[in-house]
């Protein structure tokens, strides 16, 4: 279905959707939709006094099982801009502590007043479950497991398109941990259908069995993503002509678990460094979802050169979830 319908006319009404949960029922014309809102809120974000009232009177609740800086810090500012009252509430100061389960502690939340649920939890498919059980308030996925970090994937989205103007046709890079990174999965998912070609990088111990083998149909909603992707294990080759390289932070358990030799193997055969680099196009976009490990995936001198837009992504990242916050509760109700 997907091959016949032009993804921007056959974007299925916005107004139906309560949670975000991961890209890979997102067709373009929605992502660009948030994307235009994005803007509107980096607006917000460049006056004097950044505060607006549109979402006065809403509640949102942050729920972190797992640390998180630029995440769960975004989802706190935007809301905050947005004159929304914002509660955050991490592993140990919740009854999940004392054995109460997730879905109890949703339940609790939406009836304490919680519009919107945040939430970010080691498991993949904790969001669906809890989404799946609350009748009024929305859920937003903050990551959960391997499995997806949707909105993280949408302000690359963003930084990519503010540094281009377009996303269609543009070489994206993702290096490094592809197997266990829900920031790539989201990615894929995002960048497919928004027409990027994206090519995966790294051991092939590090990229999932199903990567490497060759897919039919159409990228995007209801096809999918790895259809349009290319597989590449030498950095070398991968940065050839690349317009935005994503390097995916590499973690001490895959060393510990025997996927990678060792992290100094790992950094001579794929760190992002000065030599890598200038074997992209000129103007190359260096981009990392943080938190980084520099000197081991990335050096210092490209984490902090010219080309990052790194700072740029946690910007971009509270303007973002303005836009989302914005769009499942307010812009939602009016419709
Ligand atoms: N990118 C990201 O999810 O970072 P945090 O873990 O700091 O939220």
């Amino acid at each position: 279905m997907s091959q016949l319908l032009d993804p921007i006319e056959s974007v299925p009404s916005y107004e139906r959707r309560r949670h975000i949960l991961d890209l890979d029922d997102f067709y373009r014309g929605e992502t660009e939709q948030i994307l235009n809102t994005t803007d509107a809120m980096k607006e917000v974000m460049g006056r004097d006094i950044r505060k607006i009232p549109t979402l006065r009177g809403k509640t949102i609740i942050t729920l972190f099982y797992e640390p998180s800086t630029r995440t769960r810090v975004s989802f706190e500012e935007a809301g905050k801009i947005l004159s929304a009252d914002v509660i955050n509430i991490g592993l140990s100061g919740s009854s999940a502590a004392k054995g109460e389960s997730l879905v109890n502690t949703a339940l609790t939340l939406q009836a304490a007043g919680a519009d919107v649920i945040v939430v970010r939890h080691p498991d993949a498919g904790a969001p669906y479950l809890i989404a799946r059980q609350l009748e009024h308030a929305s859920v937003i996925n903050a990551g959960d497991g391997s499995h997806a970090h949707p909105t993280q994937a949408l302000l690359d989205l963003y930084t990519i398109r503010s540094a281009f103007g377009r996303i269609q046709g543009l070489r994206v890079v993702i290096t490094g941990d592809i197997l266990h990174s829900r920031v790539a999965r989201s990615n894929l998912w995002g960048l497919t259908a928004m027409g990027a070609q994206v090519v995966v990088c790294g051991p092939p111990t590090l990229i999932p069995m199903e990567m490497s083998i060759p897919h039919s149909g159409s990228a995007g909603p209801l096809g999918h993503p790895m259809s349009s992707v290319t597989v590449e294990t030498s950095l070398e080759k991968a940065m050839y002509g690349a317009d935005v390289v994503m390097v995916l932070r590499l973690q001490e358990e895959r060393f510990l678990s025997g996927l990678i030799p060792s992290l100094r193997e790992y950094s001579r055969l794929y760190q992002l460094d000065e030599e890598r680099l200038a074997m992209a196009k000129p103007n190359v976009l260096v981009m990392h979802p943080g938190p980084m490990n520099e000197g081991i995936e990335i050096s210092s001198a490209v984490a902090h050169g010219v080309q990052s837009v790194i700072q740029n992504q946690v910007t971009n990242g509270v303007a973002l979830r303005m836009a989302l916050l914005y769009m499942l509760t307010v812009s939602n109700q009016d419709r």
